[in-house]
């Protein structure tokens, strides 16, 4: 997600601009722009800086838009770069993803109207600007552009002859207007605002604003006039860039459930229940000659591809290895012109991966990246990809690109799948139970406090083993892994098949066991394992499905999930895992967000 932030007002509005990028740098971003009526527009790729270097000579003014990009279409350029407009007229930032910019764009196109950028924004500017050329006010060209748009955006619109005014367009993107003695911010959240004004009016999904320095007045798409209450922001400018959270963690824990519907936003065709991959549609031949699946990734990436080989194995019926990248460019793998290389990585740039990606190529596989950051070097050096579209993830521990991954990957094996004998009925099973799971997790989230409670209880313990089978193995890892990273408790991942083999010589009262033991179609042995380290007077904490009372009874603890299909347990799954790392570590008092030793991105072998 990017950032954006607009004045008008007595102030100047340069200053007031650069700051309040500075205040949305937390948010990641690749590139910056800013427009000034009366003085126009600057753009820069890299950090704010340059772009303040850049408008040093450039005229001020009383009212301008500024944007930091998070590309998700198109790589990081100026061109790129926001505001756009279509002939001059109309700037226009935005964020977030416009699913129809295709069908508008070439529209548009076809009407003559020449594009700048590979944006999915740009169509903003022009539609705007096409309905102002056919009569339409500023404002009325507004509303009848909102009204076509598809998908997620926060715009701040201004237009070259209308100085007194602006308006904020608020759809699944977040706005907030500052309400500042002789004039208004609008702004994605309330990190730039709190320096000029603590009063604020949160805009809901729906709303349209129309900004003056002194006034705003607030409508639905359909110009009925709507009333927000003001409210007064109760915490400070670094707790802001945490919106509101105490750490970065949290806070992309808590984004889980729409970081799920970015994922699956735009690529799912309800008729005939198809998944639409731009990436993979367009390699649909060679994707029908792949007889062997590779997926690579290191730490948690790693973990999701172990996800995504049982989901590619079990929906798409094509063999599928899951390999450490660190392992995978080293020992001789067997890759062919019929296997297709799947890299994992959030940052795009884990030297592992990149490397494991250029020894497939080597030996002619097909590589596709899923990928978080645009125009990252995996994202450049596969032959396809597929942008998991979670915003920037700051916190060192990887959460939300996990939960993402898991599903892009479940879209990857119905595509796969599709091509192969996967019927209608059953796609439609997995895509209506995917686009479900974002309303599941908020009920997850909704219950934090227990997690919170159970892990305050274990944050002392001097290890922990974690157990699960089938999809839940490699959860089982990565809940080990969280927990070792952020609170520096050993911790250890196993399939819960596994423990008569060894690991249950360490099982005593002071090992507690994380069972995760949803109703799928291994439960009843992993029941059985329960018992068994129960037996050794080892605590469980039980993730269960909702309304378990057999696991409960087992259980040490037991924290509930809502029920979904066996292959998509592991979205749902992760979460508590996260939370219950997160807490403990905060109960340790250690620096949640910078663990020692580590980096957020490892581009070093
Ligand atoms: C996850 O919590 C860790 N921070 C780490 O294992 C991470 O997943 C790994 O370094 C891979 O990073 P990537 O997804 O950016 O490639
Ligand atoms: N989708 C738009 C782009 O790629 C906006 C991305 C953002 O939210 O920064 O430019």
């Amino acid at each position: 997600m990017c950032g954006i932030i607009a004045y008008i007002g007595k102030d100047r509005v340069k200053d007031v601009l650069l700051d309040g990028l500075e205040a949305l740098e937390y948010r990641g971003y690749d590139s910056a722009g800013l427009y000034i009526a009366g003085a126009g527009p600057i753009k820069a790729v890299g950090p704010v800086a340059n772009l303040r270097k850049k408008a040093a000579l450039m005229p001020d003014g009383n009212l301008g838009i500024a944007h930091t990009r998070w590309a998700t279409h198109g790589k990081p350029s100026e061109a790129n770069a926001h505001p756009h407009t279509g002939r001059g007229s109309i700037w226009a930032v935005h964020n977030g993803i416009i699913e129809n910019h295709s069908e508008l764009r070439q529209k548009l196109m076809g009407e003559g109207r020449v594009f700048a950028s590979e944006t999915d924004s740009e169509v903003v500017p022009h539609l705007i600007e096409r309905a102002m050329e056919r009569g339409a006010s500023f404002e009325d060209a507004v509303f009848e552009t909102v009204r076509v748009l598809k998908g997620a955006f926060g715009l701040a619109i201004a237009h070259r002859d209308a100085p007194d005014r602006m308006v904020a367009v608020r759809m699944g993107s977040p706005l907030v207007i500052g309400v500042a003695r002789g004039g208004r911010i609008i702004a994605s959240d309330a990190a730039p605002v709190i320096r000029h004004t603590r009063d604020v009016v949160y805009l809901k999904d729906g709303d349209v604003a129309i900004v003056s320095a002194d006034s705003h007045r607030i409508f639905s798409f359909l110009k009925e006039a709507v009333s927000r209450e003001g409210e007064t922001v109760p915490f400070g400018a670094e707790e802001a860039k945490r919106g509101g959270y105490e750490h970065f963690m949290l806070k992309e824990i808590m984004e889980g459930p729409e970081v799920l519907r970015n994922a699956i936003r735009g690529r799912i065709a309800k008729d005939g229940w198809r998944v639409k991959l731009g990436g993979l549609e367009s390699n649909d031949e060679r994707l029908r000659s792949i007889e062997r699946v590779v997926i690579a990734g290191c730490g948690t990436s790693y973990y999701a591809g172990v996800v995504g080989k049982y989901l590619i194995e079990s929906l798409a019926d094509i063999p599928v290895e899951a390999d450490i990248a660190s392992e995978l460019r080293y020992r001789e793998p067997i890759l062919t012109p019929k296997t297709l290389l799947i890299a994992l990585s959030q940052s795009g740039e884990t030297a592992d991966t990149l490397e494991a990606v250029r020894e497939a190529k080597r030996k002619g596989a097909f590589t596709l990246g899923i990928v978080n950051v645009v125009g990252s070097s995996i994202a450049r050096e596969t032959d396809a990809g597929i942008y998991n579209h979670a915003g920037p993830e700051v916190s060192v521990a990887s959460t939300k690109a996990f939960i993402s991954q898991t599903a892009v990957l479940a879209l990857v094996a119905l595509f796969l799948g599709s091509q192969r004998n996967l019927g209608a009925s059953r796609r439609k099973e997995v895509l209506e139970e995917l686009s479900a799971l974002p309303e599941k997790m908020e009920r997850i989230l909704a219950n934090r406090g227990l997690v919170e409670r159970i892990a305050k209880r274990y944050a002392e313990s001097g290890s922990m083993l974690y157990i699960g089978r089938k999809y839940m193995m490699p959860l089982a890892y990565e809940g080990a892994l969280k927990l070792k990273e952020v609170s520096y408790i050993h911790a250890e991942g196993y399939g819960a098949g596994e423990l008569k083999h060894g690991p249950l010589a360490l099982v005593s009262e002071s090992f507690p066991v994380f069972a995760l033991a949803p109703r799928d179609s291994v439960y009843e042995k992993t029941l059985s394992n329960m018992e068994e380290v129960r037996a050794r007077g080892a605590d469980v904490i039980a993730l269960v499905t909702e309304g378990d009372a057999e696991a409960s009874r087992i259980a040490k603890e037991t924290i509930e999930i809502p029920e979904t299909i066996e292959c998509l347990y592991p979205a749902l799954a992760a979460v508590p895992l996260q939370l219950f790392a997160y807490y403990a570590a905060v109960a340790r008092g250690l620096n949640v967000d910078r663990p020692r030793n580590l980096a957020k991105s490892v581009t070093v072998e």
